[in-house]
C-alpha cells in the first residue's frame, strides 16, 4: 500500500473512492446529507455508509465512515475508522482511497495511514489461482492533512512499526514445511541490513552451552534447532545495559510422543509467535533507529514425534543447571524458554527479560483471544507493559503467580517436571519459566489466544496472523526506555 498525504485542496487522482470520516452527529449537507437521512447512518463509532456518484463531490464514490463521539476520539479510535474506509472500498474496483478526517492534524492523519496500513495486510503468496476481480483493487491511499510535511514527519516510525508488524504476520503466517528453525534464523539474519547484529548459534554450539532443555525438545525433528541472538545497540553508549526479550518459537508444535489430536493440529504452525513478535520488535526499533539497547533472543525449535524424540519420563538438564523431568512432551515451551531467558541473563545481564510464548491452552480458557495474560514478578514492568498495551489496542490482563502452586511443578527424581497439571495450567507454566529468572525484574506475556485470530472485529487485525506483541512493547520502549 502506497502512502501519501496531501492538502486539503490538492485535486484527487481519477478512479478514487473519497472516505470522509465524521464525528457522531456531525451536520452533513446537501446530497450527503439526503443519503444520510434516508439511512442509518449517525456518525456512530464503525459504522459506514457507501454514497455512489455523489452529487457535489469530487468522486465517483464516497463512503461515509463514523467516529463516534467527538469527545471519544483517540489515536485508536482513528486507525480503525480509517481501517474501516479502507475496508469498505477494498474490492470497489477502484485503486485509490481518499480520506478526510474531522481534525487534519499530523499526528491524527499520520494514525490514519498507519491504520490503513495494518488492515490492508494480507498473506496471498500461495494462491495462484485467486481471480483478479476478488483481489483488493485499492492500491493507494492518500490522507488529506493541513501540514503534509508534518504529517510525513509523524509517520516514519509508524511507517517502520507497519514494516516490522508485516514482517511478523508474514513469519507466522508462512507454512511449517516452509518456516522451519533454520528459514527462520535466515530470515532474521536478513535483518542486519537494517543495521541490526544477528548471531545463530545451531546444535553443537547449544550442546556446548549445556542447553539440554531446549534442545530435548527439537531432538525428534530432523530440523536442526537454532537460538538465534538479535541486538540492536541504538544508545548513546552503545554498552550501556540492555533490555531484554525472548520469544518462543516453535515453528511446529505436535506434542511429540504425547502427540495432539489431529483436528486443528494445523493450528500449531503458529506456535512461534512469540519469537515472531520479538523479531518484529527488533525489526521495529531499527526500523526507525530507536534510542536503546535491545537484544531479541529467540528459541527456534520444531517438536516432532520420531525415534529419537524424547519421552515422558526422560530427564534433561538446562543450562542453569536444574534438572527436569518430562511428564508431558507437549508442553515444550517453558522448555525452551528456559535455556534461552537462562542464556540471556547470562551473556547479556539485561534491566529486564520479558518473553513472549503462545505457551499454554490454558490462558485461552481463562482470557479468550483479545487479551494476552501478563505474569511478572515485578511491579513497574507490569504497569509499564499494561500501560503500553492498552494505548496500542493489543491489551494485556495481569494473571498471579501465587506461590503456594510452586510445589505442583516439584519432580519425585529432578528438580521440578514440565507440567503441574490442567488446573491453573496457564499459571503453573508461567512459575516454571519463573524458576529460571534469576534475580532480574521479568514478565511473561503469554499469547496463545492473542497471536492469530478468527475474522476479528478489530478492522486493523485482518484474519490470521496478529502481530500481536510488537506494537505493544515498541511503545513501551519508546516510552520509558529511550533517551
Ligand atoms: N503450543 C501449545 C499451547 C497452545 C494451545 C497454543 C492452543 C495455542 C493454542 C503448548 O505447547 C501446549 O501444547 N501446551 C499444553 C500444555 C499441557 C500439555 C500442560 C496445553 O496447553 O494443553
Ligand atoms: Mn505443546
Ligand atoms: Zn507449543
Amino acid at each position: 500500500m502506497e502512502i501519501e498525504f496531501v492538502a486539503a485542496g490538492a485535486k484527487t487522482p481519477p478512479k478514487s473512492a473519497l472516505a470522509r470520516i465524521v464525528h457522531e452527529g456531525a451536520a452533513l449537507d446537501g446530497t450527503l446529507g439526503q443519503a444520510a437521512s434516508a439511512s442509518r447512518f449517525t456518525g456512530g463509532k464503525g459504522q459506514t455508509l457507501d454514497v455512489l456518484a455523489p452529487g457535489g463531490v469530487d468522486a465517483a464514490r464516497l463512503v461515509l465512515v463514523g467516529l463516534g463521539k467527538a469527545d471519544a476520539v483517540d489515536g485508536i479510535a482513528i486507525e480503525h475508522a480509517a481501517a474501516t474506509a479502507y475496508g469498505a472500498v477494498k474490492a470497489s474496483g477502484l485503486p485509490a482511497l481518499r480520506i478526510e478526517l474531522p481534525d487534519a492534524g499530523p499526528e491524527l492523519a499520520a494514525r490514519a495511514a498507519l491504520g490503513v496500513r495494518l488492515a490492508a495486510y494480507r498473506f496471498d503468496k500461495y494462491r495462484t489461482k485467486e481471480p483478479a476481480d476478488k483481489k483488493p483493487s485499492v492500491v493507494k491511499t492518500e490522507v488529506v492533512c493541513n501540514d503534509v510535511d508534518a504529517a510525513l514527519e509523524a509517520f516514519a516510525p509508524m511507517a517502520a512499526l507497519a514494516d516490522a508488524v508485516s514482517f511478523t504476520r508474514d513469519l507466522v503466517s508462512e507454512p511449517p514445511n516452509v518456516l522451519y528453525p533454520a528459514e527462520f534464523a535466515r530470515r532474521v539474519k536478513a535483518l542486519e541490513s537494517l543495521g541490526l547484529e544477528v548471531e545463530i548459534l545451531g546444535e553443537p554450539e547449544m550442546h556446548k552451552l549445556g542447553m539440554g532443555s531446549l534442545l530435548g525438545v527439537g531432538q525428534g525433528s530432523v530440523r536442526e534447532s537454532q537460538l538465534a541472538i538479535m541486538r540492536w545497540n541504538g544508545a548513546a553508549d552503545r554498552k550501556a545495559q540492555p533490555i531484554a526479550f525472548v520469544g518462543k518459537g516453535v515453528c511446529f508444535d505436535t506434542g511429540g510422543i504425547s502427540i495432539k489430536p489431529a483436528e486443528n493440529m494445523e493450528d500449531m504452525k503458529w506456535d512461534m509467535g512469540g519469537a515472531g513478535a520479538v523479531a518484529g520488535l527488533m525489526h521495529v526499533l531499527a526500523g526507525r533507529k530507536a534510542k536503546v539497547n535491545a537484544v531479541g533472543i529467540l528459541g527456534l525449535v520444531e517438536n516432532m514425534p520420531d525415534g529419537n524424540a524424547q519421552r515422558p519420563g526422560d530427564v534433561v538438564t538446562s543450562m542453569s543447571g536444574q534438572t527436569i523431568e518430562i511428564i508431558n512432551t507437549d508442553a515444550e515451551g517453558r522448555l525452551v524458554l528456559a535455556d534461552a531467558i537462562w542464556y540471556c541473563q547470562d551473556r547479556f545481564k539485561p534491566k529486564f527479560v520479558v518473553d513472549l510464548a503462545t505457551l499454554t491452552g490454558a490462558i485461552i480458557i481463562a482470557l479468550g483471544h483479545d487479551l494476552a495474560g501478563c505474569y511478572s514478578n515485578n511491579e513497574d514492568l507490569a504497569a509499564n507493559l499494561i500501560a503500553a498495551s492498552n494505548s496500542e489496542g493489543e491489551p494485556l490482563w495481569r494473571m498471579p503467580l501465587p506461590a503456594q502452586y510452586d510445589k505442583n511443578i516439584d519432580s519425585m527424581i529432578a528438580d521440578m517436571k514440565n507440567t503441574g497439571g490442567r488446573p491453573g495450567g496457564s499459571i503453573t507454566a508461567a512459575m516454571f519459566i519463573q524458576r529460571f529468572v534469576n534475580g532480574v525484574p521479568w514478565a511473561h506475556l503469554d499469547i496463545a489466544g492473542a497471536a492469530w485470530k478468527k475474522p476479528s472485529a478489530i478492522p486493523t487485525i485482518p484474519e490470521g496472523a496478529t502481530g500481536y506483541g510488537v506494537r505493544l512493547l515498541n511503545r513501551m520502549v519508546a516510552e520509558k526506555y529511550e533517551g
